[in-house]
């Protein structure tokens, strides 16, 4: 399979690389910094920074895009400190513009594969069903990512493309902090088979890494 996985620079991306390549596959991480020779330049919030790898792949099958790239950018600040509206102008512009803009750039990459599939990683904190209080940017942005990979499910189904949505797992990275319940090497294989599992059958789906389904 050719996956490509944006945000690829560490984290879960970096992790979902190295467990896609140790599975055989082909993947094409990418990063918005630009000194890293083994993976290709996108910064998500940047429709022409998008069009631009869209180009360089040109004619190169894509069977999974992985939309893993994000930002909780109100770490620490009190819910009633919000009033700073770049902060959720740039949340918006990673979590759920970058999104769109993501899976639009490769829609003809996808188009090239036999059973081609878009994985969003939203959170457990994008379900309204469990809104747990706190970090409204961020769960606004989540659950925003979450309606858009459920109304993306519906109007790529009639053209093959099964789209899942994700909560990772409160996972041991910069974003997770290291109290966070689980690491990268239980997060990633889990993500990668439930991706696995990903069919037009289950599109619109929203699970946990462990294949638990998500409350929306
Ligand atoms: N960790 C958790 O517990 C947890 C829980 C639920 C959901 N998630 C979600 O899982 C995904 C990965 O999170 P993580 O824990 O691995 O976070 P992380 O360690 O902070 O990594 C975030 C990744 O996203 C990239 N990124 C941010 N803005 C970008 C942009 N504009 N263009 C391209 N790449 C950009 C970062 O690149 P730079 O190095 O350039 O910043 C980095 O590679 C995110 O969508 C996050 O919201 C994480």
């Amino acid at each position: 399979m050719n996956i490509l996985i944006t945000g690829a620079n560490r984290g879960i991306g970096a992790a979902l690389v190295s467990e896609a390549e140790a599975r055989g596959h082909s993947v094409y991480g990418t990063t918005r910094a630009s000194n890293d020779p083994k993976l290709l330049p996108l910064d998500v919030r940047d429709p022409k920074s998008a069009s631009a790898l869209a180009a360089q792949l040109k004619d190169t099958p894509i069977d999974l895009l992985v939309c893993n790239a994000g930002v909780y950018l109100e770490k620490g600040l009190p819910v009633t400190g919000l009033t700073d509206t770049q902060l959720w102008a740039d949340t918006f512009a990673t979590n759920v513009t970058g999104v769109y803009l993501t899976a639009m750039a490769f829609l003809p990459n996808l188009a090239l594969s036999q059973t081609p599939k878009i994985a969003i990683i939203s959170s457990q904190m994008g379900s309204s069903e469990r809104a747990g209080g706190q970090a409204y940017i961020y769960r606004a942005s989540k659950a925003a990512a979450l309606n858009l990979g459920r109304n993306l499910a519906v109007d790529l189904k009639p053209k093959n493309i099964a789209v899942g949505i994700y909560h990772p797992g409160w996972v041991r990275t910069d974003m997770g902090s290291s109290a966070a319940a689980i690491g990268t090497e239980d997060s990633a294989p889990g993500l990668l088979d439930r991706f696995d599992h990903l069919s037009l059958k289950t599109t619109g789906c929203f699970e946990m890494w462990n294949g638990d389904p998500m409350p929306f």
